[in-house]
């Protein structure tokens, strides 16, 4: 019924989420709510795990960006999967250890990690830091000297490649906070000084071109430009390094015309670029790692709301209020992301106005969606917004001190809650 497997309809015409009525999941859990599929993130890691074992054979790792849904059980989950994880702050990679997620397939990155997390990171054994600067290259090799170790780095270089996606999202190209940058030698200058810090083992390099990006051609450019200058380093340096980490970004399907490009497809051509630029090199096929995030979790999940008011300013626009806001949902407010929407009561009848999605915060750019084609809902009654999994959760607020929703996974044993709803009592727990 919809473009997206594990989301359908049933007999009364309810959305369904791998088969659960959503009418009954509101009933249970409230709302706003957000609502996950087990099978469809399974299915995901699957997908890459089974490209990266086809077309590298085997000689790599997808490190799920956790940035995208961090909560124990998601940890647990990719693990069981047995992918790896990026994290990118002392919450993530606690999150993680609480999860007993292996740390050597933790992938630490930040382009501004703090003394306290870097001795974290050490601490617990992370399996690779991704230095961002050479203040951050000197600050862990002093602190890896004073524990009496070498700390295993990558290089976190910018390819200079602009992909297109929302400028916000966008992180390859020179003008960014990220990495070193390769045209101005930065970045050699960078490897030379790794290679020679005593308590540094620099296993490889790192890019992030951006992100929800539905091209195949800029991550293969970013391949060849990566694999170039580790054949630099080698011709100056000596050092072949093992390693490359081509970072995540690709795009999913948010409305219906959205048309990514398989992950497996992805994954061939990327490895075709790999291994042709390799053989022209004269140099050893790195161990490759990848970073998705977005296309985990994103399609897997549900959001949903209940109506209150429904405000028609004749000859201006119809406003749709729910009861979930820019906390929840920053996407829209942040980057004009478009979402399909649609009546859980009524899924399958057809969507005959367009109107604005508005959240309850005391603002007005609180808005979920505008030109939204929906039914004609009424007051109390259930919507439900596609492709929420990714970055919702993961960056919801307490804004006007609203409590988080829960997150509740439907699994093959039904339902089940893997965060709570926050409370009340929540809200005020740091306060003093
Ligand atoms: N690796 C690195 C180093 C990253 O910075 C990111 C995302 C990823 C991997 C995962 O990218 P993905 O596969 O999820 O596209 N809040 C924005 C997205 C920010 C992405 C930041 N970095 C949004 O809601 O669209």
């Amino acid at each position: 019924m919809f473009f997206l497997d594990h989301l359908d309809t049933n007999r009364q015409g309810h959305l369904t989420i791998d088969g659960v009525d959503t009418l009954a999941l509101a009933e249970e859990y409230g709302t706003p709510l957000y609502v996950m599929s087990e099978a469809a993130i399974r299915e995901n890691c699957r997908r890459y795990r089974d490209s990266m074992e086809r077309f590298y054979g085997g000689r790599g790792m997808v490190a799920y960006a956790s940035k995208a849904f961090c909560c124990k059980a998601i940890c647990r989950l990719v693990m069981e999967e047995g992918l790896g994880l990026d994290v990118v702050s002392a919450g993530e990679l606690y999150t993680a250890r609480a999860a007993d997620f292996p740390m050597e397939r933790v992938v630490f990155h930040g382009n501004n990690k703090t003394p306290d997390e870097l001795v974290m990171a050490l601490e617990y054994g992370v399996g690779r830091i991704v230095v961002d600067n050479l203040t951050e290259l000197r600050l862990l090799d002093t602190l890896a000297a004073a524990r009496g170790t070498a700390a295993p780095v990558m290089l976190r270089v910018k390819p200079g490649i602009d992909a297109h996606t929302h400028s916000f999202i966008r992180t390859g190209q020179i003008d960014s906070k990220f990495g070193f940058a390769l045209e101005t030698g930065e970045a050699l200058s960078a490897v030379q000084e790794a290679l020679k810090a005593p308590h540094l083992r620099l296993l490889g390099l790192h890019c992030h071109i951006g992100s929800q990006i539905f091209d195949i051609e800029p991550f293969c450019h970013a391949a060849k430009v990566m694999l170039e200058f580790m054949g630099l380093i080698c011709r100056e340096t000596g050092a072949a390094l093992p390693e490359l980490n081509l970072g995540g970004g690709f795009g999913i399907p948010y409305i219906q015309e959205n048309d990514p490009v398989p992950y497996c497809r992805y994954m061939e051509k990327v490895s075709g670029v790999v291994k042709e630029t390799c053989g022209k090199l004269g140099f050893p096929t790195p161990f490759i790692l990848i970073e998705p995030g977005r296309s985990i979790v994103g399609t897997a999940g549900i959001t949903l709301y209940r109506v209150g008011a429904v405000k028609t300013i004749p000859g201006v626009r119809t406003y749709v209020s729910v009861d979930g806001s820019m906390a929840d949902d920053p996407r829209y407010a942040l980057y004009q992301a478009d979402y399909t929407f649609t009546s859980a009561l009524r899924a399958e009848e057809p969507k005959t106005q367009v109107v604005t999605v508005a959240g309850r915060c005391c603002e007005s750019g609180d808005l979920l969606g505008e030109n939204v084609l929906l039914q004609e809902v009424e007051p109390g009654e259930l919507i439900g917004v596609f492709c929420t999994g990714a970055y919702h959760y993961s960056m919801a607020s307490n804004y006007n001190r609203i409590p988080r929703p829960p997150v509740v996974l439907v699994g093959e044993d039904g339902p089940r809650v893997i965060v709570r709803r926050e409370t009340l009592e929540d809200l005020i727990r740091c306060d003093l």
